[in-house]
């Protein structure tokens, strides 16, 4: 995040969901492609590591550049360009934590790696979708964690855009989930 100190690395989610259902994907695909909300992903996620499972890496295709890349597979068989590939969450952690201490952790996805790390923060694009009911875009997967135990701040109210997938257009809330504790 901006305000980074160099010396607790925070672990943060980064995540565009619809409000409805929570909605995040659909047959490794996203629901969403929100220019403005990429434009902010990019911003926040560059220098640090963004870490993620394997389905989210194939559906991205490549390693994100300007950050570190770390991914998440029992069953690819290579280390992919520019990204380090671990076997176990666990590890992939310890890495990150002993090695690049001094950059925050963005959990990018999917919803299998989302619901294994919980986060200090989290930074939700919350996609309120009038022309889409859940029943008229298939969603396969979801934002899976539970944020009551979070305090809320919107940090950019009803930002609209045009979803470049469906042209039609979106508004979102761009919001922060903080830890009572932190
Ligand atoms: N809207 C958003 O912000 C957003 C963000 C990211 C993704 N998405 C969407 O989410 C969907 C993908 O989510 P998903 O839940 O299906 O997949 P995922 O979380 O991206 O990847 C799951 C895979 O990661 C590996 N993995 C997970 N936990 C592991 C562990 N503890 N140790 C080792 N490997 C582990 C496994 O790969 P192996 O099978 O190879 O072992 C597993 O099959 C797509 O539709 C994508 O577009 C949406």
């Amino acid at each position: 995040m901006q305000h980074s100190s160099f010396f607790k690395q925070k672990t943060i989610h980064i995540v565009a969901f619809r409000k409805t259902d929570r909605g995040i994907g659909f047959e490794n695909k996203l629901l969403y492609r929100l220019p403005s909300d990429m434009q902010m992903f990019r911003e926040y996620t560059r220098g640090h590591i963004v870490l993620m499972g394997r389905k989210t890496f194939e559906s991205i295709g490549k390693a994100l550049p300007n950050r570190i890349n770390v991914v998440v597979s029992t069953t690819m068989l290579k280390q992919p360009a520019d990204c380090i590939l671990f076997r176990n969450i666990r590890a992939a952690l310890c890495w990150c934590k002993n090695i690049h201490f001094m950059r925050d952790l963005y959990i990018i996805g999917g919803q299998e790696l989302y619901k294994q790390i919980q986060p200090e923060f989290v930074l939700a694009s919350e996609i309120s979708d009038e022309h889409d009911s859940t029943a008229c875009k298939p969603t396969d997967a979801f934002y899976p964690c539970n944020l009551g135990q979070y305090k809320r701040k919107i940090l950019k109210e009803n930002v609209q855009d045009i979803d470049q997938l469906s042209e039609k257009a979106v508004t979102y809330d761009f919001v922060l989930y903080y830890n009572r504790h932190v």
